[in-house]
């Protein structure tokens, strides 16, 4: 993690605390927890906020290919060094509940969405919305990951329950400032459960 980024990031976490919900960028052990289910096999992949980056380079390393990858940020300042640090990929800024307005892979289903936003700063509404539109694009044995430095999964069971979803945990590493839990959820009808 470069010293700019990490100042970036605390500089947008001053401006827009709720927003941004961590003062440090994730570290590398999370990124890995977090796409370790992912290859290029996985197809089209989303990422809402991402930051500056983190997991869109692990990503990259785990072999998506940069037209496959779009990314989805809602400041403006990570937005543009999202563009200029991975050209190739498609970085839309827009607030990720207006995800469903926004045709994505003309139609060609997700494979995975990795998910960096602040669950436990939003409102349950907001949260539902965003995760309604994520599994509209998502294949039906798509998945979307998503982090948490909370003691369980930051999807309240109510979005779980009204969306037939299920959250499963992947794992947590210490390896982070704060430690973090990764959380696969799915499509309960999906996986039989
Ligand atoms: C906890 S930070 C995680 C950043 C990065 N994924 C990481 O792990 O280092 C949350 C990110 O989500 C972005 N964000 C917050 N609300 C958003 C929204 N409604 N739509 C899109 N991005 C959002 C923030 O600007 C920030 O980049």
């Amino acid at each position: 993690m470069s010293l700019s980024d990490v100042l970036l990031f605390a500089r947008e976490w001053f401006r827009n605390p709720l927003s941004v919900a961590a003062i440090f960028p994730s570290g590398r052990a999370l990124a890995s927890l977090m796409t370790r289910e992912i290859s290029a096999e996985t197809g089209p992949v989303v990422e809402l906020g991402p930051g500056t980056g983190v997991f869109t380079r692990a990503l990259l390393k785990r072999g998506v290919r940069p037209q496959d990858l779009t990314l989805v940020e809602y400041s403006s300042d990570f937005a543009r060094l999202l563009q200029t640090r991975f050209p190739r990929v498609r970085v839309l800024w827009m607030d990720a509940a207006g995800l469903d307005r926004s045709k994505l892979f003309d139609g060609v289903p997700v494979g995975a969405v990795v998910c960096g936003l602040g669950f436990l700063n939003m409102s349950q509404e907001k949260i539902t919305a965003i995760l309604k539109a994520a599994f509209d694009y998502l294949r039906p044995d798509g998945s979307l990951f998503l982090f948490t430095y909370g003691a369980r999964c930051s999807v309240p069971d109510a979005t779980l329950a009204e969306l037939d979803l299920n959250a499963i945990w992947v794992g947590r590493t210490f390896q982070n400032i704060p430690p973090a839990s990764v959380y696969r959820i799915e499509r309960r009808s999906e996986k039989g459960g």
